[in-house]
């Protein structure tokens, strides 16, 4: 059974969540502020149709809880934070421009506690309109100001994050010949399969959109892989870059992979799915880890000043600290999730003794 909006927040370790109802839209806003720790909370805003604003606010909190492991993983002195607009339908044009301003004024009356960006279902664009009302957003597109999509350098960090799991999966981060599954060909997963191919990867491909299947198998020769047999095809690495949840007691007994390492946040239904994961000798990349690419662009470039040098070696830094996580797991005989979020809490323990 799922929670009542009551039991979650009864049992949420966050600091705060800010809820408005926007009765012209008929839309729940929730914003999660998981932690402040490391500095005014920064995640995106997802904007998604849910049955019950109960699994919204459950969304909302567990992508908070997500970005402060995210940031303090990556060495950013952001807090964790998302928002999620729970939408009756996607809205576009006019009615999504009204509610994007109402939402940015929410925003901004919380006077950078919470930074937004882009996440599911939003975009550069939607960040230029709420950027019309307040100064806390991250990704507007270049000409507004902003460094425009985080998907791209996403996708270079998942690229430099498979590599680390070959070479401590297999020997060799070399991905020659290597049976890759990407899950979701959208912003992320696209450009990942262009990496995988340039490096000679055998490349299958998944997306609940045909034409996106479709055109991957034109562009770079991938297989095509049907939505349902994802999980149980054969192959190397299953690269999930399309929804979250996809870990599960149900799915891992199905999985015919080595490795998963993909971009989708929230991938393991429940924390005790890393276990599962680690008795099915299945190597996991813990997603907030490997997903990490995105935060780096956004607040490396808007905020850090970064060049575009020091950027790519940061993304290479994704590989490096996966490598890290995944030699400390197996010293300590502990999930590769514990290896991570101990880093992350590292670094958090820290910046609060400061
Ligand atoms: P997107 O919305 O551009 O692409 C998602 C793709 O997955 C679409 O092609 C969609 O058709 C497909 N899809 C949806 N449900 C599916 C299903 N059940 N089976 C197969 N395909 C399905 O999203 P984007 O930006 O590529 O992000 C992918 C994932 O990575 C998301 O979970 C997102 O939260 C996460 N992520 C994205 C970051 C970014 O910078 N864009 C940063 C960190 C995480
Ligand atoms: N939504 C993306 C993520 O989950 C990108 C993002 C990072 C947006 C940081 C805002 C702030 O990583």
């Amino acid at each position: 059974m799922t929670s009542s909006i009551e039991e979650l927040l009864a049992k949420w370790d966050g600091e705060a969540v800010v809820t408005r109802y926007d009765a012209r839209h008929d839309t729940y806003m929730f914003i999660g502020v998981h932690s402040t720790a490391l500095g005014g909370a920064a995640g995106g805003t997802r904007m998604r149709i849910y049955e019950r604003p109960a699994d919204a606010l459950a969304d909302t909190m567990r992508l908070a809880e997500g970005m402060t492991f995210k940031m303090a993983a990556a060495g950013l002195t952001a807090g964790g934070g998302k928002a999620v607009l729970a939408v009756p339908r996607l809205l576009h044009g006019a009615a999504r421009r009204d509610l994007l301003l109402r939402y940015a004024d929410l925003i901004e009356s919380l006077h950078g506690t919470y930074r937004t960006g882009p996440d599911m279902n939003t975009s550069a664009a939607d960040m230029d309109i709420i950027g019309e009302r307040t100064q806390h957003v991250f990704g507007r597109s270049p000409e507004h100001g902003g460094a425009g999509s985080s998907a791209p350098d996403t996708a270079v960090g998942v690229y430099h994050g498979i590599r680390a799991a070959c070479a401590h999966a297999f020997g060799s981060a070399d991905l020659i010949g290597r049976s890759i599954l990407v899950q979701g060909l959208g912003g992320v997963g696209r450009v990942l399969l262009d990496l995988l191919v340039r490096d000679g990867a055998k490349v299958l491909v998944t997306d609940i959109d045909p034409e996106r299947v479709a055109e991957a198998q034109r562009a770079t020769g991938a297989g095509p892989v049907a939505m349902d047999e994802a999980v149980s095809t054969s192959c190397d690495v299953l690269s999930p870059c399309a929804v979250g949840g996809l870990l599960t007691a149900q799915t891992i007994p199905q999985l015919r992979c080595r490795v998963v390492a993909g971009a989708a946040n929230n991938q393991l239904g429940l924390r005790d799915d890393a276990r599962r994961l680690t008795e099915a000798g299945i190597l996991y990349a813990p997603d907030f880890v490997i997903n990490s690419g995105g935060a780096l662009h956004l607040f490396g470039l808007e905020v850090l000043g970064w060049t575009g040098e020091q950027l790519a070696a940061q993304l290479a830094g994704v590989g490096a600290s996966l490598a890290e996580i995944f030699r400390s797991a197996a010293a300590n005989g502990t999930t590769t999730e514990d290896a991570a979020e101990a880093l992350a809490l590292a670094r958090l323990d820290a910046a609060r003794a400061r």
